[in-house]
């Protein structure tokens, strides 16, 4: 977590680090703070709260100089607080650190450190980086860096700047994510794209073990190990404008609304009459017998999208699939061989709990597919075969347009497995693939024609603390990710539950009013769904119904959203768009942060 930024060139470096740094704010935003070199002086700016109290302090103090470093924070050692905040100096004042990661062995240097007389201002694990550099420089801040590195444990994205040697930014990584934006004359270091997406397309993505030190006049790659490392440049094919708000009030709502622009792009090319392609997959009919098992593992919104894949693969592909929290799998010696199919899925590429998770995977001989969203990503680096998302920067904590391009490429990949395996006929996948190719229209069709009964329904929704979610089927997959949506941003305690499930505790939660959304559209089990309806009924629930227009088997709704007619087992891509609209109204409602909810963020790069 955390995001990290860095400037060097010919401009001022403050309005550059701030803009970069509330791009990055998704990835903590408890406190943050600015470092600047100006004239034989490190000028260090730091305040609890969000950026735009950082950016209300520069505004006041203008800090100047052409290269800095700054931090937004999501506190993890010592609570949020103006000296927990980064960046963090050296005893001696001369050596300034921006951290996004967790060093492990902290405790234990910081020790060693205090017996040499070093002092420390915070309760951070950080601090002892600047410190550790400061009591290894000789005369040569990348070498002190290197040594520095050797005695750390953990996870690291580092970014150091010396008064030294204040003509440098040494940079290096190791489990967290850094990224070198290269313009003409002038150099970013940022932990994501969006940060410096405004100056150029043109990017390094460091590899672990890998740093640079970046001057004025180029950066210069290696490994921590000292060898020459020779890198691609990479072209970012990003709009600046994705990471903006473009007229919407919040992220999440403009990303609400990307939805099906996001689905047209992580269907380009991929669609082919009755089959389905992907550049970086290519299972033949033969390896694919050789799997008996499909393993998903993620984490939260990217965990639910698993939950509609494994329904999808058994469907189409007729393959078992088990489903699993990545943070569970990693550390329970899960049953994964050589004959196991791992799909790890995630947004970021960077969760280091689905990273450690595909580590473990393939250590025990599976083959791994990532379905990912960031290019470049550890994730989408380290799987054996990538499907991209292409669903575009997603900015906002909550996840919408990454869920329902995770949910596409799952109805698309499973579609790939059932026609390799030779068990869909060819008239059922063009069948699928023209639906599939329907859905980006159909998502603008609910987006436009519900917006206004959910904006009511929220109202009343929003008053309450407790709130449902039922389904059977597909639809329970997507009654779970409604309920986290509407946790996250809302506060509300929100659970999902498979309908038929209800009876065996839950029912007992019902009481006048409580709202319960009921998502039903799979007709094997609509009579059974409806029979949960009127048990709900019964004790007061306030039922919102999401089914298919024209359903008539589903009555005695209080609200009644519908959504166009599609195949039934990919019902999951429309049902989940009234329930994100949903939860945003009812945060909205409440009056929330609804694109940084408390307590959250959205890379989650710590265990
Ligand atoms: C955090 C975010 C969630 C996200 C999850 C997994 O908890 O707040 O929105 O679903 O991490 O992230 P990933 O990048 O792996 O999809």
């Amino acid at each position: 977590m955390c995001g990290i930024v860095g400037y060097i060139g010919e401009q001022e470096a403050t309005p550059i680090l701030v803009e970069g740094l509330k791009k990055l704010e998704y990835r903590g935003y408890d406190s943050a703070g600015v470092a600047l070199y100006n004239d034989g002086n490190m000028d260090i700016f730091k305040i609890v709260g969000k950026l735009e109290n950082l950016e209300g302090l520069t505004d006041k103090e203008k800090p100047k100089g052409t290269i800095g470093i700054g931090h937004t924070r999501w506190a993890t050692h010592g609570k949020p607080s103006t000296p927990n905040s980064h960046p963090h100096t050296s005893t001696n004042g001369k050596f300034t650190v921006v951290h996004n990661g967790i060093i492990e062995n902290y405790m234990q240097l910081k020790e060693e450190l205090k017996a040499k007389g070093y002092e420390f201002k915070s309760e951070t694990d950080t601090e002892v980086v600047p410190n550790l550099i400061q009591d290894n420089y000789d005369g040569d801040l990348e070498e002190a860096v290197r040594k520095t590195i050797e005695m750390l444990k953990g996870a690291y994205a580092l970014v150091v700047l010396s008064t030294e040697e204040p003509e440098k930014l040494v940079t290096v990584r190791e489990d967290s994510p850094l990224i070198i934006g290269l313009g003409e004359g002038e150099y970013f270091v940022a932990s994501d794209i969006p940060a410096i997406l405004k100056h150029t397309d043109e990017v390094y993505i460091l590899d672990d073990g890998e740093m640079a030190v970046i001057t004025r006049n180029g950066v210069e790659l290696s490994t921590v190990t000292g060898n020459n490392v020779d890198k691609d440049v990479f072209k970012v094919d990003w709009d600046p404008g994705m990471a903006e708000k473009g007229g919407f009030d919040h992220f999440m709502l403009k990303e609400i609304h990307e939805q099906p622009e996001a689905l047209r792009r992580s269907i380009a090319g991929r669609l082919n009459g009755d089959s389905v392609h992907f550049d970086n997959v290519n299972l033949t009919a033969k390896e694919l017998e050789k799997y008996n098992k499909v393993y998903i593992i993620a984490c939260g919104t990217a965990y639910y999208s698993g939950v509609v894949g494994k329904y999808a693969i058994e469907k189409l592909a007729r393959i078992p699939v088990e489903v699993d929290v990545a943070s569970e799998f990693r550390y329970r010696e899960p049953l994964v061989d050589e004959k196991t199919l791992v799909i790890a899925v995630s947004q970021s590429g960077e969760t280091a709990d689905t990273l450690a998770s595909l580590r473990e995977a393939r250590d025990r001989g599976a083959h791994v597919i990532a379905i990912c969203n960031t290019v470049g990503s550890s994730i989408a680096r380290e799987a054996d075969d990538i499907i991209y998302l292409n669903a575009g920067p997603e900015i906002a904590v909550a996840s919408t347009k990454a869920y329902i391009t995770m949910l596409m490429c799952f109805y698309m990949l499973s579609i790939y497995l059932g026609k390799t395996k030779g068990l869909l006929e060819d008239d059922d996948s063009k069948k699928l693939i023209s639906d599939l190719k329907r859905l980006p229209e159909q998502v603008e069709d609910i987006i436009e024609n519900s917006t206004g009964t959910i904006k009511d329904l929220a109202k009343e929704y929003a008053k309450y603390e407790d709130a449902f979610y039922i389904g059977r089927l597909i639809d329970y997959a997507v009654a779970l990710e409604g309920q986290l949506k509407l946790k996250e941003i809302s506060y509300i305690h929100a659970e999902a539950y498979p309908a038929g499930e209800l009876k065996h505790g839950p029912l007992a939660l019902i009481e006048e009013g409580i709202p319960v959304v009921a998502v039903a559209t799979q007709r094997s089990v609509i009579d059974k769904t409806l029979s949960n309806v009127k048990e709900v009924k019964a004790r007061g629930g306030a039922v919102t119904g999401v089914v298919f227009e024209g359903e008539e088997d589903i009555e005695d709704l209080d609200y009644r959203i519908e959504i166009p007619g599609t195949s039934e087992i990919l019902s999951a891509i429309l049902a989940v768009v009234p329930l994100q609209l949903l939860s945003y109204y009812v945060a909205v409602q409440r009056g929330y942060d609804v694109d940084q909810p408390r307590n959250l963020a959205k890379s989650v790069t710590v265990e």
